[in-house]
């Protein structure tokens, strides 16, 4: 079986998408029976182009690493911008990757409602969209009979999102609690280590984990958002931005976290989320933890999240939360989700 994809937004992540498709994908023919074909691409910065025929991912990639832009590729069509890609491709899945906005949703939940209109299963990484505007997205793909993929918007592609709703609802989740934030758990780990505030910072934005401002990591916006995505998709509880209880690490300093080693605790900037008798309770603060507690270890930019569920207790996923093969993995894993649901 074929799919054919069209990119919106061709950055670290599509581009990390397209170099799993380059090198994995024979084999994800031989495993799953699929083949994966991009026929668009648009971005603001590199172009956009079109084929029915479809592009080979190692020239998209090729034109980009070597011309900065994807201009050099033949192409039957150019310049359609992320709505016209999303309601004129002849793809079956638009996958829609371009920047997060946690305050707007745009201009990704206008590509994504472009999508669904034309008929079209969307995959996204964009916390903006499934933060802000889940309840309708969805509701627009159940009455199309479409798939709405957002694995890679909480912790990229550690499997925290389908996990969640799949395998660990029927359990009773009574909360959720995770280190949400690479940028953040990489600055707190660092300044343990010595290092100050802002090198760590600056080292987090070399390292590429830091939003393109980081103001959303260090203030606890995009962890909120990762909150209100989990409460959205796991609790069936509807709640927006302003319902969570925020408070970034801007204001910890030195002295802070050598008061916590002093004592044997550690600060962690800690997402939670549990049910209350009008909704759920959610929170996004630092939190000084004991070296017993499940995420104390968890350091540098990895991510954590553990279920507490009636079932099984406390069930623990620890891994990436960003990165460019890291979150196109996510993208994959949805695509997967959207054939493993259709055949
Ligand atoms: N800026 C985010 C982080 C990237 O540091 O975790 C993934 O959402």
């Amino acid at each position: 079986m074929e799919y054919r994809l069209a990119i919106i937004g061709f950055g670290n992540v599509g581009q990390g998408f397209a170099e799993i498709l380059r090198d994995h994908g024979h084999r994800l023919l031989e495993q799953f029976g699929v083949r994966f074909r991009i026929v668009g691409v648009t971005d603001p910065l590199k172009g956009s182009i079109h084929d029915p025929a479809g592009f080979d991912p190692d020239d998209l990639l090729d034109a980009v690493r070597l011309a900065g832009n994807l201009g050099g590729i033949d192409a039957a069509d150019r310049g359609w911008d992320g709505t016209e890609m999303a309601r004129l491709s002849s793809a079956d899945v638009v996958v829609e990757l371009s920047y997060t906005d946690l305050e707007t949703g745009e201009p990704a939940t206008g590509h994504i409602r472009a999508a669904l209109e034309a008929g079209k299963h969307v995959v996204t990484t964009n916390k903006g969209p499934v933060a802000l505007h889940y309840a309708e997205l969805s509701e627009m793909a159940r009455e199309r009979g479409l798939e709405i993929g957002v694995e890679g918007t909480v912790m990229s592609g550690t499997p925290t999102v389908l996990n969640g709703m799949n395998l660990l609802r029927a359990a009773g989740i009574k909360r959720v609690q995770g280190i949400l934030n690479g940028t953040c758990n990489y600055i707190l780990t660092r300044m343990e280590e010595g290092s100050t505030y802002d090198d760590a910072l600056q080292e987090a934005q070399d390292n590429g984990y830091a939003e393109a401002d980081p103001t959303g990591d260090v203030e606890g916006f995009d962890a909120a958002g990762k909150v209100v995505i989990l409460a959205n998709l796991l609790m069936s509880v509807p709640i927006g931005m302003d319902d969570v209880d925020r408070t970034g690490i801007s204001g910890l300093t030195p002295a802070d976290i050598s008061a916590a080693q002093g004592a044997g605790e550690r600060w962690k900037l800690i997402g939670t989320l549990e049910p209350a008798d009008d909704g759920v309770v959610a929170s996004v603060r630092p939190e000084r933890v004991p070296l017993s507690h499940p995420l104390a270890s968890v350091g540098g930019a990895t991510n954590a999240v553990t279920y507490s569920t009636e079932l099984l207790g406390d069930v623990t996923l620890i891994g990436p939360g960003a990165g460019r093969l890291e979150t196109g993995y996510s993208v994959l894993v949805d695509l997967l989700e959207i054939h493993r649901t259709s055949v």
